[in-house]
């Protein structure tokens, strides 16, 4: 059987602790251990644990320094993973079809416009979390080494978030979706020798139609998803690798456990998202607009918002430099951030300069 360790250990002799150990095992129906020995058990023993240290620096939990932003993308993102899921019990992967199930599933199904309100928000707000989470990692220097191929990964995964808010733009099917995805793909041309042939390759073919809706949904729906856990999964076992977050002069900081100190923070953050999640679903709807009409283009035609920057420079600038130099260089330049020579590779810090020395 197995061995109760709250049974077999010294109860903490810090109130705080003890109420902090209570309520985790009221929650979690699991004995959560007190002792140092029982803690190192009982992490070994539960698989999600080899992704987190079992202690981490203080400095580690000011909410100051990650503004909890990883934890809350990692949120954002099994929520949509597990809305996703449900919707595609009802949602019907063929033009014209299309809309009308999702009008079905938003009229008929119970919750059903809960789910795909929550979906669609929770898509939205991925993109600028995961934004200001790859801001924050650069402006506290955090991609210097140990951490350099977390940063490389987390770029992937960044690219895989545009390209599942992108996919899942179509899936409704309607005038919006319809000439949003008309109008990106069709920046693409601007691309020189390959830019045609990766407009047909992105469409299954010469114009959006069946296929073009299939591909997207099996991206969107599988492809794109099973990725972006296998990246998350090495992402956070990168982060515990590298002994937990960057902070500066970790040698003088204090160790303190994971459980609960680092859970406790993480709960309270997860909840918080939820709720906020949750309101701004029940009060606001996801938008559909009328069923796809490839003969009537609304005017102006709009680029999805996280495009429309694209969109708009494409007007003051020759087009090869908005749709291909630009983001390229842009890439590049992303992707070698942590390999160029610094005289300070401090990690840890805001800004690196003595005024934004906060942490510690
Ligand atoms: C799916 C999107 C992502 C998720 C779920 C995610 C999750 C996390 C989490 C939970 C942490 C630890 C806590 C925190 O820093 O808030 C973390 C750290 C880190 N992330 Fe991400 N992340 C994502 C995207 C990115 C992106 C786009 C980048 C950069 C290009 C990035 C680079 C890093 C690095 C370098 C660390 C270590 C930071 C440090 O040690 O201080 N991540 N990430």
């Amino acid at each position: 059987m197995e061995r109760n360790s709250l049974s077999q250990s010294a109860p903490s002799t810090n109130p705080e602790k003890r109420f902090y150990h209570r309520l985790l095992s009221i929650f979690s129906g699991i004995p959560i251990p007190v002792t140092d020995m029982d803690r190192r058990r009982f992490i070994r023993r539960n698989l999600i644990f080899h992704f987190r240290p079992q202690t981490v620096a203080q400095q580690s939990l000011r909410f100051t320094l990650s503004w909890g932003l990883g934890g809350m993308a990692a949120v954002l993102i099994a929520v949509q993973l597990t809305s996703g899921i449900l919707l595609k019990f009802a949602y019907d992967p063929a033009p014209i079809a299309a809309h009308a199930s999702i009008q079905v599933m938003i009229t008929t199904a119970p919750f059903g416009r809960l789910i795909r309100n929550i979906h669609f928000w929770s898509a939205n707000l991925l993109v600028p979390v995961v934004f200001l989470h790859m801001l924050r990692v650069f402006l506290t220097g955090a991609f210097h080494p140990p951490r350099q191929f977390n940063w490389i990964i987390g770029l992937f995964q960044f690219a895989l978030i545009l390209g599942a808010n992108f996919t899942g733009y179509l899936l409704p099917w309607d005038q919006l979706a319809y000439w949003a995805v008309t109008v990106s793909t069709g920046m693409l041309e601007y691309i020189p020798l390959i830019g045609p042939g990766l407009r047909n390759l992105i469409l299954a073919g010469p114009h959006i139609g069946p296929s073009t809706l299939r591909q997207f949904y099996v991206l969107h729906t599988a492809v794109i998803p099973v990725f972006l856990a296998l990246f998350m999964a090495f992402h956070f076992w990168r982060v515990r690798k590298a002994g937990g977050l960057a902070v500066a002069d970790r040698d003088k900081d204090k160790q303190v456990p994971s459980i609960p100190d680092l859970l406790v923070r993480e709960t309270a953050t997860a909840l918080a998202l939820l709720a906020f999640i949750l309101s701004i679903s029940v009060f606001f709807n996801a938008p559909l607009g009328d069923p796809a009409n490839p003969g009537l283009s609304p005017n102006p035609t709009k680029a999805p918002w996280y495009f429309a920057g694209f969109q708009e420079i494409l007007f003051h600038i020759h087009p090869v430099f908005a749709v291909f130099v630009i983001p390229l260089a842009s890439g590049l330049f992303l992707l070698l951030i942590p390999y160029f020579p610094y005289d300070d590779p401090v990690s840890g810090r805001w800004f690196i300069s003595p005024k934004g020395k906060k942490h510690p």
